[in-house]
This record gives structure tokens, C-alpha cells and sequence, in this order.
């Protein structure tokens, strides 16, 4: 069956590689039921990151996702969480390069934190992430697409 995720296109990747990075998700199969380009506010990224609220790097973490723009994607594809996660690749594009060269990180990321893309990280935060950047849209019609 379908699934959906929530994929972003942190401020980085939106300001140099974002219509390459389009193009990938195109490409893969994904197709793209939601689009909004939006620049967090400290408030909206302390929250969407509110699981990493007790990491050392939490603080850092905000002040770039609310640097610039990022692009806000929902991407519906047959297992669509594990998916994007595959085609981003590790968080540390280091890693990245050294394990899977094509991945979106190992080309585009500079380093750990500014990794250039995110993606939940299961169907419930999926769903969650969804709800909390595009609210309450059309809930599940391009699901049941065929
Ligand atoms: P993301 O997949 O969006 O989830 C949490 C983010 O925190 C991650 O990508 C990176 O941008 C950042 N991050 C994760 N680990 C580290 C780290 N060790 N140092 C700095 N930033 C990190």
C-alpha cells in the first residue's frame, strides 16, 4: 500500500542544489502530493525538532533550520518513510560517502549538521510532521490513488 513521509529541504540544500534534488525525488518514483516553500520560525523549528530537545547540538540545530527558506515536501509512494530515508543516506555525510556514494548526503551535505535533507523517521512521526507543517489537508486521498 501507499505511504506517505514528510520530507525537508533544509536551508542549505534550498539555496544551492534544490531543483537537483527535485529531480532525484522525481526520478525515484516519489510523487511529490505536497509543496511549500516556508521559513521556519525558531519557535516552529524548536518544536518540529522537539525530540532532539536534549542534544548538545539542539541549539545549533535550530539556528540553522530557521536560517533561510526550506522546502516542505510530502512525498506518497509505496513505502515511501524507507524510501526517502534510503535516498537521503546516513546523517553524517561522511558516512554518507563511504556507504552509499549516491545518496543525496554523500553529494550535497557538508557536514553532520548541515546535512541538506531530512526525513521522518517512521509512519507516526510521519504523520505527526505532516499535521504540524501543512495542517489538516486532504488527510489521505492520494493514498488511496491507484
Ligand atoms: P535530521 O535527520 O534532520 O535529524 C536531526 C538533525 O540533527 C540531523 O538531521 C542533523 O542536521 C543534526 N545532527 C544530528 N547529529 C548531529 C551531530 N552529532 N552534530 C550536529 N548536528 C547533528
Amino acid at each position: 500500500p501507499k505511504q506517505r513521509t514528510l520530507a525537508v529541504i533544509k536551508p542549505d540544500a534550498t539555496e544551492e542544489h534544490r531543483e537537483k534534488i527535485l529531480e532525484e525525488i522525481h526520478a525515484g518514483g516519489f510523487s511529490v502530493t505536497q509543496l511549500k516553500e516556508t521559513a521556519l520560525s525558531r519557535e516552529m523549528a524548536e518544536e518540529f525538532y522537539k525530540e532532539h530537545r536534549e542534544k548538545p547540538f539542539f541549539g545549533q540545530l535550530v539556528e540553522f533550520m530557521c536560517r533561510g527558506p526550506c522546502m516542505m515536501l510530502v512525498l506518497t509512494k509505496e513505502n515511501a518513510v524507507e524510501e526517502w530515508r534510503a535516498m537521503m543516506g546516513p546523517t553524517d555525510p561522511d558516512q554518507a560517502k563511504a556507504t552509499s556514494p549516491m545518496s543525496l548526503r554523500a553529494r550535497f551535505a557538508s557536514d553532520i549538521l548541515h546535512n541538506s535533507v531530512h526525513g521522518a523517521s517512521n509512519e507516526q512521526h510521519a504523520e505527526e510532521k505532516i499535521r504540524f507543517i501543512f495542517g489538516e489537508i486532504c488527510p489521505d486521498a492520494e493514498l488511496n490513488r491507484d
